[in-house]
């Protein structure tokens, strides 16, 4: 049987548990994991504030860890297709706070939502720090 390419995205700043758990459980799901981590400007434009760790460091840290083969940058949201269809991708991998946002892309790939580990965002993280000093 052919060789399966998982692809997933996010902005993994502040690096955490529920980000290794979606990297190994991406994996899971094939024999090759590419990750898109969103740049600076984007992770800008999607959450309204500058990431603390920079798209170099962020991407540094992604490709390290074990179950990620490859890594680059994610330029813009409107761009999954490309990016899907670049790195030929035979399932995208979605944490289901996406669910459903991503179906359009099952022409080209099969599209799986994973549910996120409770209680841990980098949210929720960067809150506790500022509000603890
Ligand atoms: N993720 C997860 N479980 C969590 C947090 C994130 O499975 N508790 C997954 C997301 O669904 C996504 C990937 O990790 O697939 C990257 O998410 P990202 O937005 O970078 O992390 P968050 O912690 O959700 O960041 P923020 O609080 O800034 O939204």
């Amino acid at each position: 049987m052919a060789s399966k390419t998982v692809i997933t995205f996010g902005t993994f700043d502040v690096f955490h548990v529920g980000h290794v758990r979606v990297l190994n459980r991406s994996a899971a799901l094939g024999d090759r994991l590419v990750v898109g981590v969103s740049s600076d400007n984007l992770n800008f434009a999607k959450k309204g504030r500058n990431p603390v760790f920079s798209q170099d460091e962020r991407l540094e840290i992604v490709a390290n860890v074990k179950a990620v083969d490859a890594v680059f940058i994610e330029e813009s949201l409107e761009q999954k297709r490309d990016y899907v269809l670049e790195h030929k991708a035979d399932i995208l991998v979605m944490g289901d706070d996406w669910q459903g946002k991503f179906d359009f892309l099952s022409d080209i790939c099969q599209v799986v939502y994973l549910p996120r580990t409770p209680s841990v965002s980098t949210t929720a993280i960067i809150e506790q720090i500022v509000g603890s000093s």
